[in-house]
C-alpha cells in the first residue's frame, strides 16, 4: 500500500496527485459513469484533471482520494469530500468509481465507508451529506447500506432523459455512525 490514509478489507485510499490525471481523464469523459454525476460530462484533458486535483488538494475545504485495491494497488476510482465546513461540522461526499468492469463486487460500498470513517473519525465531523439522482439505484443503495438516510428530494431539480427527476438528498450523522461501528 503506498501513502494509505484508511484502510479496509479490499480496499484503500490515498491522495490523488498529479501522476493520476491521466489514469482519471478517460473516467471522466465516459458518459456511462458521469450521467449520474452532478459535475455532469464536461470534457477534461489530463491539464485540466491536474489543476483539479492540485487546486482540491490545496483546498482546506475538500479531501480527495484516490480508490485503490489492495494487493495490486490498482486505482479504480475516486472519492472525497467536498464543502468541508469546520464550524458546522459537515461535509458533502462524492464517489466514483471508473473501472465499469469492477462495479457490483462490493467496492463503491467499502469506499463510501471508509470516506465516512474518515469524515467521522479523522475530520470529527458531525454530518456527512450527498445528493443523488433519483434514477441512480445503484449509487442509493450503496448510500443505504452504509447507513446513510434519505432526508428528502428536490423536487423535479434535474433533467435527464428528456424529463425531469427529483435529486435526493441523503445523509449519515456521526451517532448513527457510531452506533453500528463503534
Ligand atoms: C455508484 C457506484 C459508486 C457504486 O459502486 P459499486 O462498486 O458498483 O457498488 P457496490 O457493488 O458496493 O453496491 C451496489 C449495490 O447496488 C445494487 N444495485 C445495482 N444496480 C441496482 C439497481 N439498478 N437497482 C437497485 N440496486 C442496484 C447492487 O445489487 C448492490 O447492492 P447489494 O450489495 O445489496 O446487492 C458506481 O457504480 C459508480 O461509480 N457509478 C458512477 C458514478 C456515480 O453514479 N457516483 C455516485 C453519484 S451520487
Amino acid at each position: 500500500m503506498q501513502n494509505a490514509i484508511a484502510v479496509g478489507n479490499r480496499l484503500y485510499l490515498r491522495p490523488l496527485t498529479r501522476a493520476d490525471a491521466a489514469a482519471l481523464v478517460p473516467w471522466v469523459n465516459d458518459p456511462e459513469v458521469t450521467r449520474t454525476l452532478a459535475v455532469g460530462s464536461r470534457v477534461m484533458d489530463v491539464r485540466a484533471e491536474e489543476v483539479f486535483i492540485e487546486k482540491t488538494n490545496a483546498s482546506a475545504h475538500a479531501a480527495l482520494f484516490g480508490i485503490v485495491v489492495r494487493g495490486t494497488d490498482q486505482l479504480i476510482g475516486s472519492t472525497g469530500l467536498e464543502q468541508i465546513d469546520f464550524r458546522n461540522q459537515s461535509a458533502s461526499l462524492s464517489i466514483l468509481i471508473g473501472e465499469k468492469s469492477v462495479w457490483g463486487k462490493g467496492y463503491g460500498t467499502e469506499a463510501t465507508a471508509l470516506v465516512v470513517q474518515y469524515a467521522f473519525g479523522e475530520l470529527h465531523l458531525n454530518r456527512v451529506q450527498l445528493h443523488v439522482y433519483e434514477y441512480n439505484l445503484r449509487a442509493m443503495r450503496v448510500y443505504e447500506k452504509v447507513g446513510f438516510r434519505r432526508e428528502g428530494a428536490l423536487r423535479q431539480e434535474h433533467v435527464h432523459d428528456g424529463r425531469f427527476w427529483d435529486t435526493v438528498v441523503m445523509a449519515i450523522l456521526r451517532e448513527e455512525w457510531e452506533s453500528v461501528n463503534a
